[in-house]
């Protein structure tokens, strides 16, 4: 289950309609997917995409995504540093950014026009479609290890454009987890 943390705010929204709700102010469409047949941890990239392929079927046809893939990034994944590097500036596409997390997790973070920066932690049974143009960024969380089935319009619009703002710089890319949620926080 996604969690989102808003510092300016210093409120952690960690409920499925709370998350849910939040993210729609923003465009950001947030789903549980469950799949339609137990998949192991060495489930093959057809064996991800046959096992959710109902919820994918649908979102293709709903979001016009036309191509999927899996990508799957481990600690010892060659050029790891400088593959994060990429995504972990602000920047946007011009397509949307469709993730289903199967494994592990990964924070983004969010900063739409004239509203608070916030994360969005995600982890394995998040899908989160991120519309086009909405500035963002991502890091991996301390395992650095996420495994992601994605869904493009068109991948040649999924290059980043950076915004070169340096906001990200003030965001500690800090995972933190439900069991992580400081007691009393303030929720919406
Ligand atoms: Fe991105």
């Amino acid at each position: 289950m996604a969690v989102v943390r808003i510092p300016s705010e210093e409120k952690v929204l960690t409920g499925q309609q709370e998350v849910t709700a939040f993210l729609g102010r923003y465009g950001i469409e947030y789903e549980r997917w469950t799949s339609a047949r137990p998949v192991g941890a060495e489930a093959t990239s057809d064996e991800l995409l046959q096992a959710y392929r109902q919820d994918i079927d649908a979102l293709k046809a709903r979001g016009g995504y036309r191509a999927v893939d899996v990508i799957d990034v481990r600690p010892d994944t060659p050029n790891l540093d400088a593959m994060l590097a990429k995504f972990s500036r602000e920047h946007w596409h011009d397509e949307d950014e469709v993730r289903f997390i199967v494994e592990g997790r990964g924070l983004f973070h969010i900063h739409s026009e004239g509203a608070p920066v916030f994360a969005l932690e995600v982890v394995a049974g998040d899908l989160i479609c991120v519309p086009q143009g909405t500035h963002h960024w991502f890091d991996l969380c301390a395992e650095r290890r996420i495994r992601a089935i994605r869904l493009f319009q068109d991948t040649s619009g999924w290059t980043p454009h950076y915004t070169d703002s340096g906001v990200d710089a003030s965001f500690q890319p800090v995972c933190f987890g439900l069991s992580y949620v400081p007691s009393g926080s303030e929720r919406l």
